[in-house]
Order: structure tokens, then C-alpha cells, then sequence
């Protein structure tokens, strides 16, 4: 199972009008990183809509969804770090949607918040992204209008900056983890944002797919050494992924490298990615379960990986996987950064924040969306609920150019990714405890009753949300907009 590799070859090359027009600024680039050196813009068209895909495979009938691309998940988007890309989104949904580049350190025009950064698209119109990706990484794309909805029926996609020099592996696999609802009809099942599980885990489904469908096994060869990409774009559920028999590496998360690392049971939240060196050491012939037990009571397993029967031409020897090149991210100075409190608040046998005052948007306002959203969640106080009041003033501005550090505090009984848009931040320490391996993330998994602490220069203008991506939680309070100007 592998995910179907779209590749969009830019039909509207711009690389004969720079090489036309040469200045010393390419001459340097082309003598510095040669293979860097294609200047093109890539153009990516992008539908929404309604379809069908067969989730669960015979002798169902397809699930009706919506999509991108007329797939689950969307087409993989594979572009180059540093490379221009124009996608072109058309909303033949029967409501309003926009995009959103998860993870991509993008202008905020671009950041595809409906009626923060950009206008809804109309159902039947069109909205033009265009965006140069600064890191190679893995990322993803969805939509951030009715969310619940919207990210439920399917709407999500991998989009993959690749770094300039190939990584060497024998073989690269992208997995879009997609935990689903369905009926016994393997439809999906109605009732989005119902409010007792918006106060607890959010709506965790009955099916976990890879790449769109229920995965039985995915063929291996001893002696590979495959890149794993992990995205999970569940609505509510939290992963803990374990491979039997094998030891992966992590070598970046949230599309971020980081020291590599030996992990035998792998945390990925909602919106979270993470990136695996696996060194295929199995024997040939043997099957190896790939399991998930993150919720005591509901343990099951996501495929299996079936080694080929032939031998491995050799041994690889354990020589380390090559680490990934970092990325250009500003480095907090901590010395100087300001410090902030993020207090996460609410829930079902929550610390009390709920009876606080300063709630907004209680008692079942409606959302943007049209969805009635209680405020059950909050953040310092104050709820956001549905997509997002534009009028709502942001929680904090920060100063442009200036280092932060947030000391995020989860006062309540349940798991949060907490994300924040536009940037990526070091995560310096949980529980009072440095984070060893110099991660970077834009989604942190947030334990019940834990702190931890991030960092970052606030160097990218705008009006950025920051929300928990239990998309349940997002749509009942616990998001909020930060400035920085
Ligand atoms: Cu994955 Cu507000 O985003
Ligand atoms: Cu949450």
C-alpha cells in the first residue's frame, strides 16, 4: 500500500525567463547547490467536492465523502524546498471552505483562515494560494471551515517539501493515518460535534485507515531501508504506534529534523507528523504487526508488514541512517525571550476552568460555520468557538523580530495538540525537564495535567491561530489568535 505519488509538473515554467534574464544572485545559486538550482513555479490545481471512495473495500459499497482531487486521502502535493508553488482551489462543496498549509512557515495572506486571513471561498469560486515552502518536510493541507465537518467527511491531503539532495533510502513511503466513524453500511456516520464528546476525547472513530482505505499488509524486503512518513489527519484520535520487531529512528518531527532518535512506542496527534528511518532487519517470509494501543480499551492493529520470501541480497550494516539537513530556523534567543502563560482550560472534570469568568461565545452561539458550538474549552480565559471570530481581539501581540516562550499549562483531564500557525517552535522542556534531541514542532501533544515549555522568534507578521487540533476542542473554545506586528 502505497500512497499514489501525483507529482504536478509545472506547466507554466518560469525557469526559461530566469535563466533568460541570469543575474549573479542565480549564477550563485546554480554554483552553490546545483541540484537546487531549477527557479520554476510549480501550478497545482486543487478541487474540494463531493465523492466516493471505497474506505472499507468489499463487499461495502464506497463511503460518500468529500474530497480533494477526487481521492482519500487528496493527491499527495510533492514540491521542492524553496520552490514557488500557485495552487489553484475550487470549492465544489455546497458550503464555503479554505485551505490550510499545515505546518508551512508561509505569509499569513496565505494561511487559508476563513475571515482572519482570506474570504471564505464561495461554493463554485476559486482562491489562489501562492507560497514559497522554506523547509523540506512532511506537512499536510486541510480545510479550516467547518472543520468538524469538513476534515470528517475526508478533506485532508500530504504535502511534501522535498530537500534539495535526495535522502538516501532505498524507498519512501507516505502513511495519511485517517481515523473514520463509519456506520455498519460503512458510511459515515452523522452527528458532528456532539456535545458531551466535545467536553471529553472528540469524536474518535471505528476505522483507521492508511492512505484512504483499511490496510491488511504492506510488502517489505529485507534488508531496505525505508523513509517513513507519518501524518496523522484524524478529527480526534491520538496514535501510540508500536512496530514489532523493528526499531525505528526518528529523524524530524512535524516536518522538522531533529538528532535522531530510537523510538519504540510513537506518540502522533492529531495534525502531528513524524518521520522514520526503519531499517528492515525482519526475516524473510515473517509478518510484523504495526499496533496502536494510545486508548487502553481499544487496542488494534493498523497492518502488518509481510517481508518477501527472497533473501536479502546483503546484510546492511547498521551503519546510522544520514541525518536529514536542518532546516533555517531563526533560534530563540532565550536569554532575552519574553515569557507567557497558556493556560488550557475546560472540559468534562476539568480544573475548574470553566466556572471562571471571561468565557466568550457561551450557551451555544453559533459558529461561522452554522454549527451550534458550545464553549466547553478555553485558553487563558477566553473561548473561540466555530472557526474563529474575526473581531475577537487576538489573546497576545507579540513583537515582530522578538524571541518568546510560552509555558503551556494543560489544566484539564485530557489530551490536547496544541498548534500554532506559521511557525515552528523548539520544544524546550516538559514537565520542567529539558526535551532531549533539539526537537521542533507545530503541534504539541499536551498530556492531561503537564506543562511543557516552547520557544521561537516571532518573525513572521500577522494575525496566526493557535488551537488545539482535537477538532472538537478547536470548535468548542480552545483556540485563539496571536498577533505579531
Ligand atoms: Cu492543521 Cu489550524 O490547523
Ligand atoms: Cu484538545
Amino acid at each position: 500500500m502505497t500512497a499514489s505519488h501525483v507529482r504536478y509538473h509545472s506547466s507554466l515554467s518560469r525557469r526559461a525567463l530566469l535563466t533568460g534574464a541570469t543575474g549573479c544572485a542565480l549564477a550563485a545559486l546554480l554554483d552553490r547547490s546545483p541540484s537546487a538550482a531549477t527557479v520554476e513555479l510549480r501550478d497545482i490545481n486543487l478541487s474540494a467536492a463531493p465523492g466516493r471512495w471505497p474506505i472499507v473495500g468489499n463487499p461495502y459499497a464506497p463511503t460518500d465523502v468529500w474530497c480533494y482531487g477526487d481521492r482519500i486521502p487528496g493527491p499527495e502535493l510533492r514540491v521542492r524546498q524553496g520552490e514557488r508553488v500557485r495552487i489553484v482551489v475550487r470549492n465544489n462543496l455546497p458550503e464555503e471552505t479554505t485551505v490550510h498549509w499545515h505546518g508551512i512557515r508561509l505569509p499569513n495572506a496565505m494561511d487559508g483562515v476563513p475571515n482572519l486571513t482570506q474570504p471564505p471561498i464561495r461554493p463554485g469560486e476559486e482562491f489562489i494560494y501562492e507560497f514559497t515552502p522554506p523547509d523540506a518536510g512532511t506537512f499536510w493541507y486541510h480545510p479550516h471551515a467547518d472543520s468538524l465537518q469538513q476534515l470528517g467527511r475526508g478533506l485532508a491531503g500530504a504535502l511534501i517539501v522535498e530537500e534539495p539532495d535526495a535522502v538516501p533510502v532505498d524507498r519512501e513511503l507516505v502513511w495519511v493515518l485517517t481515523d473514520w466513524r463509519l456506520t455498519e453500511t460503512a458510511q459515515i456516520a452523522p452527528g458532528f460535534g456532539n456535545g458531551m464528546e466535545a467536553a471529553m476525547t472528540g469524536r474518535v472513530g471505528n476505522t483507521v485507515t492508511i492512505n484512504g482505505s483499511i490496510s491488511k499488509e504492506v510488502p517489505v524486503k529485507a534488508g531496505e531501508r525505508i523513509r517513513l512518513r507519518l501524518i496523522n489527519s484524524s478529527l480526534a484520535r491520538v496514535m501510540a504506534l508500536r512496530f514489532q520487531g523493528h526499531r525505528p529512528v526518528v529523524v524530524a518531527t512535524d516536518g522538522q529534523p531533529c538528532e535522531q532518535y530510537n523510538a519504540d512506542r510513537l506518540l502522533l496527534g492529531p495534525a502531528m507528523r513524524i518521520d522514520l528511518i526503519l531499517d528492515m532487519q525482519g526475516e524473510p517470509g515473517r509478518r510484523y504487526r504495526i499496533t496502536d494501543d494510545f486508548y487502553e480499551r481499544l487496542p488494534y492493529w493498523l497492518t502488518e508488514f509481510v517481508y518477501d520470501k527472497s533473501q536479502p541480497s546483503f546484510r546492511r550494516p547498521l551503519d546510522p541512517a544520514k541525518s536529514l539537513p536542518r532546516n533555517q530556523l531563526p533560534d530563540p534567543d532565550l536569554t532575552s525571550a519574553e515569557r507567557h502563560d497558556l493556560k488550557l482550560q475546560g472540559g468534562m472534570m476539568g480544573g475548574g476552568g470553566m466556572m471562571g469568568g471571561g468565557m466568550m461565545g457561551g450557551g451555544g452561539m453559533m459558529g461561522m460555520s452554522g454549527m451550534a458550538h458550545n464553549a466547553v474549552w478555553a485558553i487563558n480565559g477566553k473561548s473561540m468557538i466555530g472557526d474563529g471570530h474575526s473581531d475577537m481581539p487576538p489573546l497576545l501581540t507579540l513583537k515582530l523580530g522578538r524571541s518568546y516562550l510560552f509555558n503551556i499549562n494543560n489544566d484539564t483531564a485530557w489530551w490536547h495538540p496544541i498548534h500554532l500557525h506559521g511557525y515552528s517552535f523548539r520544544v524546550l522542556a516538559r514537565k520542567g525537564s529539558p526535551v532531549p534531541h533539539r526537537q521542533w514542532a507545530d503541534t504539541i501533544l499536551m498530556p492531561p495535567r503537564e506543562t511543557a515549555e516552547v520557544a521561537f522568534v516571532a518573525d513572521n507578521p500577522g494575525d496566526w491561530m493557535l488551537h488545539c487540533h482535537v477538532t472538537d476542542h478547536q470548535v468548542s473554545g480552545m483556540m485563539t489568535v496571536l498577533r505579531v506586528a
